[in-house]
């Protein structure tokens, strides 16, 4: 049974920490966590001090087919879908590209120490096919699936329900369930690019096997005034609740521009929010109403939204979670984010037993090189969410499995995940 001694910052609530600055963590056969607690003085397997252990992150909302297009700055949205995001989804068309992309994605994941993430895919089946093969072989864990569309975009990328949705239902088949560690998820990309059917046989499809759905909600003014136009809605959530997508399993992205009556309904439905921030600032969206959430006890993850958002690192995403509460008038503890980023994110993507480094806990775990100076519980997280120069992990560990050591990577001749892994695997 490995035992790593190191220093641990483990989430203890949302607005607290744990701190350890000399901790061992037992890790069982099947990849639990046995124990974890200060050192005990016994031996151990590895001391990978002054290093410093945490979660696993959680990125509750990214799309793998734009890992290529990160940084692309032709935002705001319908004209950054149009001129940078579908030109590129049409490309995983061909499966070669989406096998060495979804490749290079995976590594991307789990080099920023990202253990469990809802990913979408493009529209194509085989893409996504690719996609569950690189997280399988990667080790990781996921949420995922292809983007269902039917109108509103490029012909190339649209596919009709009576193909779609069979297709989804053998990627169920296939991959949901596998090793415990992925799930296939019913994700219509958004109201603009799905026909009212396309989305009532989505809804239809993820009750029958109980699966997630993950949609986009309310990102862009301009969005959500040509939605309720298409649709003759009074409001955006009303175009989801008509056809039975909202609800407890159900992930609703960005949600930047509801209004009083819609927040009610969407926490009355129990459905979750993935809160992107660094993708609403690149694309120009909006602020996120934090208080509004909060009133309601919604439950929050964070989206990297990769690559509207422009890192694949959650506590870059964490960083600008917190500018974005002080500029709605909040004051959140620094204790907040790390929570959202690990444990929160967890749980709301229904994982209860990821999140946290503590007994009975699954081993899913990132390894940080902070400096020895720092010593106390808000040092480290001061510098884990806010040094946006900070290294990134050195280690990533899923149920007790290396799924990423940063210096073998580099010994190999490997600089940045998504071009050397990618091309070399
Ligand atoms: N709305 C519909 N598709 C997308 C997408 O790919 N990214 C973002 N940020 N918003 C969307
Ligand atoms: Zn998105």
């Amino acid at each position: 049974m490995p035992r790593l001694r190191a220093r641990l910052l483990d989430p203890a609530s949302p607005a607290a920490t744990t701190w350890l600055p000399d901790a061992l963590v037992e890790i069982d056969p099947l990849g639990r966590i046995a124990a974890a607690g200060p050192w005990d003085g016994g031996p151990c397997d590895e001391d990978l001090r002054p290093g410093v252990l945490t979660p696993g992150f959680v990125d509750v909302h990214l799309h793998y087919p734009q890992t290529r297009i990160l940084g692309s700055a032709s935002g705001p949205l319908l004209d950054w879908l149009r001129t940078s995001t579908f030109p590129e989804e049409t490309a995983f068309a061909d499966p070669a590209h989406a096998a060495s992309v979804a490749t290079a994605f995976a590594a991307a994941l789990a080099a920023a120490g990202t253990t469990l993430c809802q990913a979408y895919g493009s529209v194509h089946p085989a893409a996504a096919e690719a996609l569950f093969q690189a997280l399988a072989d990667r080790g990781l864990r996921a949420i995922a699936g292809p983007v269902l569309m039917d109108q509103g975009a490029p012909a190339a990328l649209l596919l009709p329900a009576d193909r779609a949705l069979p297709a989804l239902e053998a990627l169920v088949e296939r991959w949901h369930g596998h090793d415990g560690r992925l799930q296939v998820a019913v994700i219509p990309r958004f109201a603009l690019s799905c026909t009212p059917a396309l989305m009532e046989g989505a809804a239809a499809l993820a009750r029958r096997r109980g699966l997630w759905v993950a949609t986009h909600l309310s990102e862009n003014p301009a969005e959500c005034r040509e939605t309720t136009a298409m649709f003759g809605a009074r409001d955006y959530l009303e175009v989801y609740e008509e056809v039975g997508l909202v609800h407890d399993r159900t992930v609703l992205a960005h949600c930047i521009h509801l209004s009083p009556g819609e927040w009610d309904r969407l926490a009355a439905a129990g459905a979750v929010v993935a809160h992107c921030p660094d993708s609403n600032d690149f694309l120009g969206s909006g602020g996120m109403p934090l208080a509004e959430l909060d009133a309601r006890g919604v439950q929050l993850g964070l989206g990297t939204d990769v690559a509207a958002g422009r890192s694949f690192r959650v506590p870059r995403i964490a960083s600008s979670a917190h500018d974005n509460a002080l500029r709605q008038g909040l004051r959140p503890p620094p204790a907040r984010w790390f929570w959202q980023a690990t444990r929160g994110g967890a749980l709301a993507l229904g994982q209860a037993h990821l999140g946290s480094v503590r007994a009975g806990m699954d081993a899913d775990l990132a390894l940080h090189d902070l400096p020895t100076w720092v010593d106390t519980g808000d040092q480290a997280l001061s510098w884990l969410l806010f040094h946006h120069d900070a290294p990134a992990p050195r280690r990533t560990w899923v149920r007790g499995r290396l799924v990423w050591d940063r210096q073998a990577h580099a010994a190999a001749g490997g600089v940045f995940p998504w071009d050397e892994v990618g091309e070399r695997s």
